[in-house]
């Protein structure tokens, strides 16, 4: 298949290598380098590409002719991964959505920027996944619910219909939410946890149903940047 589009990976951690197989082996786009903050830089190839500071993206990868993917997982609660979103879009780069051949996500669901969707998904009709969310492998999202940006989902997650799940929020592998829920942003749901109600941002909900922990969520993923 010829290669369309040239695609930078930002992050150079397990996330970014898992996304240069998927997008090398099952996208459109062709991968020609790595890029990392300067302090994190330790080689200066991956897979053959080379890995070049961040803070020299722009200048050695042109926003005209390369999109980025920033491919890191729910550090300080997403909160790394939105920084390197903002700036990579401040810097004029198109993000790249990838989207598995073997995920199932229906023809109206709207799909925001910097997303990536896992093999087995299940994306039904009237969604919305916004920009710089993670589906890992086998969630399902029931009609009309919206995942808000930078959320993480692990894997095997059941959102039922008409749910909402609020901005920059991590859900374990296994939760499962009723349908009409809405919940806050920041939150931490915790691996098998039940959700069957409204809950509020911030905190860490573990336990069917769930229960709010006494640490916020930011605290315990030790968060310095709040607001970004
Ligand atoms: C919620 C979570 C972050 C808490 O982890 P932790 O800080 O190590 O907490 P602990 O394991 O010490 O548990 C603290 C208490 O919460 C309870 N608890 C923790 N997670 C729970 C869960 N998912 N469901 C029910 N109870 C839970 C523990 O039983 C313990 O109860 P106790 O105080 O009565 O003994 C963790 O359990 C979790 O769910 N992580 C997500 C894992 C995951 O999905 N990974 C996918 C990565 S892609």
């Amino acid at each position: 298949v010829e290669k369309k589009r040239k695609l930078v990976i930002v992050g150079s951690g397990e996330f970014g290598r898992i996304a240069f197989e998927y997008f090398t082996y099952d996208s459109e786009y062709k991968v020609v380098a790595f890029s990392v903050e300067r302090d994190f830089l330790e080689e200066s190839e991956i897979e053959g590409r080379p890995v070049v500071p961040f803070e020299e993206l722009a200048q050695r990868f042109d926003p005209k002719d390369h999109d980025v993917y920033v491919a890191v997982t729910y550090t300080q609660l997403n909160r790394v991964r939105t920084r390197l979103f903002k700036t990579v879009k401040t810097l004029g780069y198109q993000c790249a959505t990838y989207v598995s051949s073997r995920a199932f996500v229906w023809r109206n669901v709207e799909l925001g920027e910097n997303v990536f969707i896992f093999e087995n998904n299940v994306v039904q009709p009237f969604c919305k996944i916004e920009d710089n969310v993670v589906l890992w492998s086998g969630n399902h999202i029931g009609h009309r619910s919206v995942v808000e940006e930078n959320c993480y989902l692990s894997s095997h997650v059941v959102v039922s219909g008409y749910c909402r799940i609020g901005n920059s929020s991590f859900v374990g592998v296994n939760a499962t939410f009723a349908d009409n829920v809405t919940i806050g942003p920041d939150c931490l749901i915790g691996m098998a946890s039940t959700v069957n109600r409204d809950l509020e941002g911030g905190k860490i909900w573990t336990g069917s149903p769930v229960e709010a922990s006494r640490i916020p969520s930011l605290r315990y993923f030790k968060v310095k940047e709040v607001h970004l």
